[in-house]
């Protein structure tokens, strides 16, 4: 076997997917269909040639457009276990689940339609082959921290189905301190917390997000490679970056994948790992992130199991799941 084939076939958690970044435009069609939604686009085709992003906001704007064909329980249902079906084929065992009830809620679908739905299609993975899953719950950033309070208030009689909070949408002009009472609120509840920083935003957001949200793991960091002390702070630290390279790659955050940092954190000590993000959109799930990497980089079996255990032990499960995984 090469270390390609020991990479795709490992065991491997997987820390930063958001769940309507999933959405396959075959399934987007189907459910369009079904709930009685004209689509902008005539086919899966054109859809798919809208894929063609310059920046993190050109493809927000496709990933909220697209989100509206989620109505009904039994859609964010069959969302949640399409991706967990084709994650398995990558054996990811374990994946956290960003969800943004924000986008939903604002089109007048019910928290709990939302909420519902996903735990009906990770209860039926887990029925089926045991798959292991989290919810993590994103505030949208470009909304106010009002807003983000109020979807906090939404989400607390659920509180016990709810793993951790986070932050995700435009990075550029909101940073992480504009959420440091709602963040302070989250873990105040006894949840983890995470948020992207680092994607777009400099490395100053990622010393907000530490320093101010005091979040437990930061979703990409890549640009932390600009600032050295930062670098040395996260590898002293050991904080974990949930890195996405095809997504870095599609939203133009480095040219080629052969400029990516990836190896620079490894490099540093950083507990980096690599994710899918939004992997319908990106060209890939876990296993197109593996063979990309690799194509660019060559890693050796040691890197790539560095990288895996650097998920599994990064994750939100408890003492004895993550020691028997690893
Ligand atoms: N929401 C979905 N994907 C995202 C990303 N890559 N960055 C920020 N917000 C997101
Ligand atoms: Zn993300």
């Amino acid at each position: 076997m090469t270390p390609l084939q020991r990479a795709l076939s490992a065991p491997k958690a997987e820390l930063h997917i958001h769940i309507e970044g999933s959405l396959e435009p075959e399934l987007a069609f189907a459910l369009a269909a079904r709930n009685g939604i004209q689509l902008p686009y005539d086919s899966v085709d054109a859809l798919r040639a809208a894929y063609d992003f310059s920046d993190l906001q050109s493809f927000l704007d496709l990933y909220y457009a697209c989100a509206d064909v989620l109505r009904s329980e039994a859609d964010f249902a069959d969302l949640m276990y399409a991706y967990l079906l084709r994650a398995r084929e990558d054996n990811v065992i374990h994946a956290e689940i960003f969800f943004d009830p924000q986008t939903h809620t604002a089109r007048g679908i019910a928290f709990e339609t939302v909420l519902r739905g996903l735990e009906a299609g990770a209860e039926r993975a887990r029925a089926e082959w045991g798959m292991s899953t989290r919810l993590i719950l994103c505030f949208l950033r470009h909304l106010s921290e009002a807003e983000a309070e109020a979807t906090l208030e939404e989400a607390l009689p659920f509180i016990d189905r709810i793993h951790g909070f986070g932050l995700d949408s435009s990075e550029k002009g909101h940073p992480p301190s504009k959420f440091e009472r709602v963040f302070a609120r989250c873990r105040a509840l006894g949840k983890p917390v995470v948020a992207h920083a680092g994607e777009e935003g400099p490395p100053a957001y990622v010393y907000e997000a530490l320093d101010l949200l005091k979040v437990d793991r930061i979703d990409h960091g890549v640009r932390a490679s600009e600032d050295p002390a930062l670098m040395a702070r996260l590898a002293r630290e050991q904080v974990p970056l949930t890195v996405c390279p095809l997504s870095n790659v599609r939203l133009c955050v480095f040219p080629e994948m052969r400029q990516h940092t990836l190896p620079a954190l490894l490099g540093q000590g950083l507990a980096a790992m690599i994710n899918s993000d939004d992997p319908a959109y990106f060209g890939g799930y876990l296993g197109n992130n593996i063979r990309a990497l690799q194509t660019a980089f060559d890693f050796d079996d040691a890197t790539w199991k560095t990288l895996f255990a650097n998920s599994l032990k990064a994750s939100f499960v408890d003492d004895a799941t993550r020691t028997a995984w690893l």
